[in-house]
């Protein structure tokens, strides 16, 4: 379709929503709100009359924006018309810069290259299948592991508190007062997990000398399905290059192969700048299933 065939589309910032809007706005794949104290902007594109796109730009320390345009009516200019009037609103609101996230070979991926959009972060989300052979954990004088599953025992408590202060994982929740109580710090993601239904397992590095966690592994079970999701795996910097990455791996992948047989695959996201820990993962048969970018570009480049 040239631009001359193009029927232009109406778009419409909706500024105050009411259940007509966000009926029609819940028809958009936009993915989840920003939480406060982000704002969110909503805008609908309107083709002979009937919506045929939206966007929403969500406005926090950064200003981001997510497109979802009907797959009937793309490639006919829709999109970058949202993206045009999301840069408009972010340039109006003072962020100089704009970011979108796509994943490679998706539309979105091509759709943001061709406005400019220039590679800020990338995410790789990789893949191993179970059973797996898994090579032999080395042994690493000095240090020996500890597993469990939900909150930590009683006598790793302090010290896990300390390990995940010092990785900077230590979570604030957003709850007032949560930080002076170190126990329920501690236990906010294993009661989230299992809140949601689901097991958390952890394996921690400990060191002998000291008795302090000096790395830990966590890894979520989705019940009732044969999936596992590997979160943070962590080895404080003056403990790096010691092998005790890997040898968390692979006590919780032999963990997960004893308590769950039932689990098929884990799956888990590297930066794709971490070289040590893709190493580790590549070595343990993580395949890659694909790289999300984040990008961005200067707000006044696209501003109508
Ligand atoms: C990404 C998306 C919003 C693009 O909307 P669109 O209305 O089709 O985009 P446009 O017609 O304005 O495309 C503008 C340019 O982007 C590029 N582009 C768009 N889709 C593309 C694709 N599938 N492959 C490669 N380049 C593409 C092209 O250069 C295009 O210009 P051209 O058609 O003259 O070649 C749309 O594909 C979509 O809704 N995808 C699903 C949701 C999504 O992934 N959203 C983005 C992340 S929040």
């Amino acid at each position: 379709m040239t631009a001359a065939e193009r029927i232009p589309c109406r778009i419409e910032e909706i500024l105050a929503p009411g259940p007509i809007e966000r009926e029609l706005l819940a028809g958009f794949a936009l993915g989840e709100p920003a939480p406060p104290p982000a704002r969110e902007q909503h805008y609908l594109a309107f083709l002979s009359g009937r919506p045929a796109g939206a966007a929403a730009l969500r406005m926090a320390t950064e200003a981001d924006v997510a497109l979802d345009v009907a797959p009937a009516h793309r490639r006919t200019g829709i999109g970058t018309e949202l993206l045009r009037t999301c840069a408009e609103g972010a340039y109006r609101h003072r962020y100089s810069q704009l970011f979108g996230t796509a994943t490679d070979g998706t539309p979105a991926a091509g759709f943001f290259t061709a406005h400019g959009f220039r590679t800020d972060s990338a995410v790789n989300r990789l893949r191993l299948r179970l059973p797996a052979a898994l090579p032999r954990a080395k042994e690493v004088p000095g240090y020996t592991v500890r597993e469990w599953r939900g909150i930590p025992p009683e006598d790793l408590g302090p010290a896990m508190l300390a390990a995940k202060r010092d990785s900077g994982d230590m979570p604030s929740g957003g709850l007032p007062g949560v930080l002076h109580d170190p126990a329920k710090a501690l236990a906010m993601l294993p009661n989230r997990v299992a809140k949601q239904g689901n097991v958390l397992h952890t394996a921690a590095a400990i060191e002998t000398r000291t008795g302090a966690i000096v790395g830990y592994a966590e890894l979520v079970v989705f019940t009732g399905t044969r999936r596992a999701e590997q979160l943070t795996t962590v080895v404080l910097p003056s403990h790096r290059g010691n092998g005790i990455g890997a040898l968390l791996k692979i006590a919780m992948l032999e963990r997960i192969a004893r308590a769950h047989p039932e689990v098929g695959e884990v799956e888990t996201e590297n930066d794709a700048g971490n070289a040590p820990m893709l190493a580790i993962n590549a070595a343990l048969g993580f395949r890659l299933v694909s790289c999300t970018r984040r990008g961005w570009v200067y707000a006044h480049s696209l501003a109508p």
